[in-house]
Parts: C-alpha cells; structure tokens; sequence
C-alpha cells in the first residue's frame, strides 16, 4: 500500500459548539459543516474546512460512546486521530495485519460515508490512525 493524502485530523471535544468557536474566532476558520450524528461510531461530528485538509470536531453521542474515556483522560479535548485515504480499505486491512499490527475491527462506514478502519495507536507510535477509502467522486 502507499500512503495517501491526509483526509482529516480528528479532533475530541466535550463540546462542538465551543470547538467551532474556537476554530472560527480564534483561528479565523469560514467554512465550518453543519454538525450530525454518527451513532454507529458513538460520536456527533463537525468538519471544519482548512485550504488542505479538514479538522473534524467529535463529541461523545450517547453514554457507551468510546469518547467519553478519552475525555476523562483529557477533559479539555484533543487531538484524537488522523485520518489517510487509501484506494481500497480491504487490502489496506489486509496488509497491515499481514506485517503485525492491530486493526480496530471490521470496516465501517465512516463520517465521509466510505469505508474506514482505524489501526491500534500501540503499533503506530501511540497515534490511533484511520485509514478511509477515497471518495469516488472526489478524485
Ligand atoms: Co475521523
């Protein structure tokens, strides 16, 4: 596999709605998504358009969500993942479990609406990474 464009870089927040304000009156951020719902994912997500890339803000939905332990640990918020594309989330899974690290169960559909997977942060330098299917329509 060859790594592909940086998609976004995923950021935990208690709250989006001060994220957003941060992003738009601290940083000067225009082009902010309108928020939704990712329930199969446990999390409510925002994007955040920059010229190259997208911050997408989550929030905990619901009380199982896996956010919520990573809000205890960092009550502020923080960068959470980062996220590559990659043309085929099947052979990018396959891959990486065939060289030893851990992947984060199955492929789902993620908040772009394509295929992710999410490799464990303890075999990438303690930086949980996400790896999405291109778009289609996008390239
Ligand atoms: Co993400």
């Amino acid at each position: 596999m060859e790594l592909g464009r940086l998609n976004h870089v995923g950021i935990a927040t208690p709250s989006i709605e001060r994220s957003v304000a941060l992003y738009r009156d601290l940083l000067g951020a225009s082009r902010i998504h309108a928020p939704f719902d990712l329930p199969a994912q446990g999390v409510r997500v925002c994007f955040v358009d920059a010229p190259n890339s997208q911050i997408e803000l989550i929030e905990p939905l619901g009380d199982s969500s896996a956010l919520h332990g990573f809000l205890a640990k960092n009550p502020q918020g923080g960068q959470h993942h980062v996220c590559f594309e990659v043309p085929d989330i099947h052979a990018a899974k396959a891959e990486i479990e065939a060289k030893g690290a851990k992947v984060l169960g199955e492929p789902r559909i993620g908040a772009h609406g394509t295929l992710v997977i999410f490799v464990h942060p303890k075999d990438m330098g303690g930086v949980l990474v996400e790896l999405m299917e291109t778009p289609r329509e996008a390239h």
